[in-house]
């Protein structure tokens, strides 16, 4: 089988990229839901829906894992597919099939914690707040996915979040990188004005802006640590392949970019990311 790796655009890439430089003999299907991004300004029910297209038509694609490396799709659409269609999916193929997504593992780097791991619950008052701030698109801070479940476990850490709600298109669509600075600065000027003061540490938590993360670092304080999702991810899908041997992910070393959108060359900011001229078939 193949590993298939689904975003609403070029954003997942920073995950594939990191996970063929893990991975590099497994077979990859990178799917960018291109005709229907950005995710982050729709309605939860249209994300659902789209989501479960996207991993089906990678299931189609001969991958029996998919990874959701968009934090929007695994926020909002993840659980549901998980317990209403993923079930239905496996009794009638008679395949081993599953969806992973990207905010567990997110969350299991900033926290320290193994997400089933329990808490550890002091009872007295934290002196010292660390505070994390999360950039996401819109549907991604409604869901507050990232404040609920580390408040759970980090009694210690406090989460702000940014939603972004120009960003995750202005990269999509190639926009120049004055122009992403400015976007972002303004972002980083709003949280920290709310916040009080500068942040502790940030996670970026719209896999589009790790495109352009030196541009968070630059807005930031110098030496914010920012947690790095593609890492993360690749920690998780070891432990999970490691346990799971039933999902064998190939020994070819195959690469294929499929695109709901328009085939053809990517942007530049997407190919200077990625290192070379990128090429995607229609899905
Ligand atoms: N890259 C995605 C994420 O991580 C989605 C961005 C969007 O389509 O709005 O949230």
């Amino acid at each position: 089988m193949a590993i298939g790796v689904f975003d609403s655009g070029v954003g997942g890439l920073t995950v594939h990229h990191r996970l063929v430089e893990r991975f590099a003999r497994a077979d990859f299907v990178y799917l960018a839901d291109q005709a229907n991004a950005p995710y982050g300004g729709r309605p939860g029910e249209e994300i659902v829906d789209l989501t479960r297209a996207g991993c089906q038509r990678l299931f189609d694609e001969g991958c029996d894992l998919v990874v959701l490396a968009c934090n929007t799709a695994s926020g909002v659409a993840l659980r549901r597919l998980q317990q209403t269609w993923l079930p239905g999916l496996r009794k009638a193929s008679g395949r081993p099939a599953n969806v992973l997504g990207i905010i567990v593992p997110t969350i299991e780097a900033a926290t320290g914690l193994a997400w089933e791991a329990e808490p550890e619950r002091r009872g007295d008052k934290v002196e010292n707040l660390d505070i994390l701030a999360v950039f996401s698109t819109p549907a991604t801070a409604a869901s507050r996915v990232y404040e609920i479940e580390i408040d759970k476990r980090r009694e210690d850490v406090a989460v702000f979040s940014e939603s972004c709600p120009e960003l995750a298109r202005m990269i999509e669509a190639g926009a120049g990188r004055r122009e992403l600075a400015e976007v972002i600065a303004g972002h980083v000027k709003a949280i920290t004005a709310r916040i009080g003061r500068a942040p502790d540490r940030a996670i970026l938590g719209c896999t589009h802006y790790q495109i352009v993360a030196d541009l968070f670092r630059q807005a930031l304080p110098a030496g914010t640590p920012l947690i790095h999702q593609p890492d993360a991810l690749a920690d998780a899908l070891a432990i999970y392949l490691d346990r799971h041997p039933e999902f064998a992910p190939g020994t070819g070393g195959r690469r294929r970019f499929l695109t709901t959108g328009a085939p053809g060359a990517q942007t530049s900011l997407a190919e200077t990311f990625w290192g070379a001229p990128l090429t995607f078939e229609p899905a």
